[in-house]
């Protein structure tokens, strides 16, 4: 069991206050009135009493010193503090001292005092090396009145404390201090900050995510964080106070946690054989998600090892140096700007985080356009396709290539005289065949782990394994929060703020998924007592929480998987959030119980409402135009933006719910994965979709794709529009799949067709005419396409959902 935060500040305690009696040594004392010169720096040093840090002037380059504390027995001396770190003194007459005021003074060859401890100091003692690395001074009772862990340079030691005035900021190989700051955050979250004069913003965790997501806690407002000996990385804001633990946690290793020049966090381990340093743990193990690694302008992307280049137009502004990133090689100038003569670059799967002009939603493509054009300050902008956000960008920083496809679409702003024609657009090829390779019964694969941990990552057979195996090569991660956090909400790739993910529909979460006890879910369901429906995976329940929350507990049957794999299947379904997906809200696992909590949709099933003759709900055009493409929306999600992409298998209105407003809702999404994995003999019409849904791929055995969704979705389509199962669609007694072909062929020839009549008789005799000829003909069109044979004619969910929001007039 991981220990928290407080044993190891508990440990760290017991460290200190052995350190206030050190055995007698002579070399880790500096006493009153004395003083270490820089002329014998060799040999003039502190050493703590074991002998693991030394402290004195250190040599940067030819007759340039910082007073520094050092790894001593490190192949090269790995400093871990300095006083100066980027104003070096000389090498003559440079001199630190303990003066007899109390105060310690740095100064230079000409006695220019270069550093000095700042405080009260009363009745001062001595300055002392402790064997922790921590240069304190000390007054006659023994109190520490300064200490150098107070005012850490680019490292954290163990037992060091992060506290809310601690920073770390790299020193770059020039001696100037680097872009990055690592703190606690306005929100008091241990966080990288990319900071240069233009910009400020935290790159770790992760600002495309909720706090939360990243097995944060934002409610904790302690700031207080500390390494421990053993490896142990623990923060005030760490969820269920669950410290980040190094791959070769344990005793007896010398590390230190650093903040490297090119904003990576990195634990070190000490090899006393050989000292030499190894990477024990990483915050950022994408390299292109630290901001700023390509300067401003340039675009981080990964082919597949992570490289910069500068996207159509720019030029590197310090070729050997991607500090500066890059410049336009054709400057605009504001005076004589003439919005006529600019153009727009696309680039793909790019984006430029941050610096937003403005916020436009539900906008077109030439609106935006024309914002960008006609401010001479917008460098490009982001625009999505379906809900129409616009973001001009002021400055393009922290450019990255996404490695799946469709994800954020930058416009670049051009003088039209540039030419491009020949330019490579930087783009990323990690990932280009992941998704044909997914099946139902076999997504396990680890692509849902944002961090590699290297023990998985043996077999290294797919992409994602080579993708991250090469980042794992230099760093090496376990991440144990990731596996099974209470405070995993949901993974949306692409959320910049909560606000935006307001606006675009996805709930903001108020409540946590999280595990329920079985007693629990008896009270809830009062004993199991009202049965919603019954299903292939298993008996749903209405129940309510004990804060009122009315749910759904489906029990499940046919789970024959261990705890821990339930479990971790589950942080993933509970991540998922969308208006047009049921919302998760936790689960229950206890002896041979597995139940899942989620939330209650008012109106029951689509099956119900719209072929059960008893009920005297009709649905009208509008309502079932709309249930379509919610339930296209919903889909698009789950195969294109959560980070997951999460095939569904079993697509149907019986998996269809409608709230109190008729929004569709799909449920039931995931547990292809839950149920009976890798068993043979399965009745595949429970497991594997249901009958009638079926894409024909299922039976001839090829690779599961998300197209074995879009074909189900195209059925549904059929039956949401005709008010009648397909089964009883066309007479004759004929296996389904057979008769759906025809069906289609029938549609598809009548389509070319003049004539419009048709439509009118296959569209649903109860709806009120007329109806809405165009939408129905689009959704016809569409569901023709969805029930292609061959798969790869089939239609992206994606492009369903922007066909109907172009038919939603
Ligand atoms: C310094 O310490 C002395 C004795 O503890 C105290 O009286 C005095 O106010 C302190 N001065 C400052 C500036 O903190
Ligand atoms: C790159 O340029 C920056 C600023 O211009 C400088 O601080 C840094 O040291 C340079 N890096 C290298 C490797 O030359
Ligand atoms: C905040 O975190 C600290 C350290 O883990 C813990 O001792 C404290 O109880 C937490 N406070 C709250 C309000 O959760
Ligand atoms: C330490 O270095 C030695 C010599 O290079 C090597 O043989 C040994 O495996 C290393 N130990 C660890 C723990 O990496
Ligand atoms: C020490 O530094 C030298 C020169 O920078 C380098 O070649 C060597 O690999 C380093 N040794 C270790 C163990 O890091
Ligand atoms: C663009 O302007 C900047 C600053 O005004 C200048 O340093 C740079 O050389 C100019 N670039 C070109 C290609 O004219
Ligand atoms: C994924 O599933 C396959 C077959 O069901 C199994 O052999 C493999 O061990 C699983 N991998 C993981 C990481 O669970």
């Amino acid at each position: 069991m991981a220990p928290s935060l407080a044993t190891l500040l508990a440990t760290a305690s017991i460290l200190s206050f052995f350190a206030l009696f050190p055995k007698a040594a002579s070399h880790d004392t500096l006493s009153l009135g004395s003083s270490l010169r820089v002329e014998s720096y060799q040999t003039n040093i502190l050493q703590s009493s074991d002998g693991t840090f030394s402290s004195g002037f250190y040599e940067i380059y030819t007759n340039a010193f910082t007073f520094s504390i050092w790894y001593s027995k490190a192949a090269n001396k790995t400093i871990v503090w300095s006083a100066n770190p980027d104003r070096p003194v000389h090498a003559r007459r440079s001199a630190i001292t303990l003066r007899k005021d109390g105060t310690m003074v740095l100064t230079d060859y000409d006695g220019t005092v270069m550093w000095q401890t700042d405080g009260n100091f009363t009745k001062v003692q001595h300055a002392h090396l402790l064997n922790t690395g921590n240069l304190v001074i000390k007054d006659s009772r023994g109190n520490t009145v300064w200490q150098s862990f107070d005012s850490p340079t680019d490292t954290f030691l163990p037992t060091q404390h992060i506290t809310d005035t601690t920073k770390l900021v790299p020193t770059t190989q020039s001696h100037s201090p680097g872009n990055y700051i690592f703190r606690f955050s306005d929100l008091s979250a241990l966080s990288l900050i990319y900071h240069v004069p233009e910009v400020s913003d935290i790159y770790w965790p992760d600002p495309d995510q909720f706090l939360y997501q990243e097995g944060r806690n934002q409610y904790n407002s302690t700031r207080l964080g500390i390494l421990s000996d053993n490896g142990m990385l623990g923060s005030s804001d760490f969820a269920d106070g669950q410290p980040l633990v190094a791959s070769d946690a344990g005793p007896s290793i010398k590390r230190r946690l650093t903040l490297d020049p090119d904003g990576n966090l990195r634990l070190y381990s000490l090899n006393d054989s050989d000292g030499s340093w190894s990477v024990s743990m990483v915050a950022m193990s994408q390299p292109c998600n630290i901001h700023g690694l390509c300067g401003p302008s340039g675009i981080c992307h990964y082919s597949p090892k992570p490289i910069c280049s500068c996207p159509p137009g720019y030029v590197m502004r310090n070729p050997g140096n991607w500090t500066e990133g890059c410049m336009a090689s054709v400057n605009i100038t504001c005076d004589h700007y003439d919005k006529k003569s600019m153009k727009f670059v696309k680039l793909p799967n790019t984006e430029f985080w941050g610096s937003d002009q403005k916020h436009r939603l539900s906008v077109s493509f030439h609106t935006c356009r024309n914002i960008c054009i006609s401010d001479c300050t917008c460098k490009g902008f982001q625009y999505k396709e379906g809900t129409g956000s616009c973001y001009p960008k002021a400055y393009l920083f922290s450019g990255r290539t996404y490695p799946t496809r469709d994800v954020r679409t930058i416009y670049l702003k051009l003088p039209i005289r540039v030419s491009v024609s020949n330019v490579v657009i930087p783009h990323s090829t990690v990932f280009d065949s992941v998704l044909r390779h997914l099946d139902c019964d076999q997504m396990n694969k680890s692509i849902r782990e944002p961090f590699p941990d290297v023990h998985k990552t043996g077999g290294g057979e797919s992409k994602w394994f080579y993708f991250y195996g090469f980042i794992a090569a230099f760093f090496v991660v376990e991440v144990s929060f990731i596996s099974f956090a209470w405070f995993f909400v949901l993974r949306r790739e692409l959320r910049p703020s909560e606000l935006w993910a307001a606006e675009e529909g996805y709930k903001v979460m108020t409540s946590n998924f999280r595990r329920y006890s079985y007693r629990e879910l008896v009270k809830a369901t009062r004993k199991f007592k009202v049965e919603l429906g019954k299903g292939g995976s298993g008996t749903v329940y209405k129940g309510a929480l004990e804060d009122d929350r009315q749910v759904a507990v489906k029990k499940l049957e046919n789970v024959k998987q261990g705890k821990e794999e339930f479990q971790a299947e589950l942080s993933v379904i509970g991540r998922i959030n969308h208006m047009n997906l049921v919302r998760i809200w936790g689960f229950c696992s206890e002896g041979s119980h597995r139940l899942l909590v989620s939330e209650y949709v008012e109106n029951g099933s689509l099956a119900n409402i719209l072929f059960n003759d008893k009920n005297n709900i009709l649905l009208d055009w509008k309502g079932r135009f709309n249930i379509a493409l919610g339930v296209a929306k919903g889909l698009a999600y789950l195969h294109h933006e959560c980070l997951e992409w999460v095939i569904h298998c079993d697509v149907k209105p019986g998996n269809i719910l409608l709230d109190e407003n008729f929004e569709p809702k799909i449920t039931d999404f995931g547990l292809a994965k839950l149920l009976n994995r890798g068993e043979p003999n399965q009745n595949v019409s429970h497991v594997r979709g249901t009958l009638g849904y079926i894409a024909p791929e299922w039976v001839s055995g090829l690779p599961i794709t998300a197209k074995v969704d879009v074909y189900s979705y195209g059925v549904v389509l059929l039956e949401l529009l005709s008010g009648t199962r397909v089964s009883e669609l066309v007479e004759g007694s004929e296996e389904v799949h057979n008769m759906l072909r025809k069906l289609v062929r029938m549609l598809s020839e009548k389509l070319e067709g003049e004539e419009q009549s048709w439509i009118d008789e296959f569209v649903d005799s109860k709806l009120d005419r007329p109806f809405n000829y165009v939408q129905a003909g689009t959704l016809i069109k569409l569901a023709v396409s969805c029930l292609e044979e061959d798969r790869s004619k089939r239609p992206t969910m994606e492009y369903i959902v922007k066909t109907l929001l172009e038919a939603d007039d």
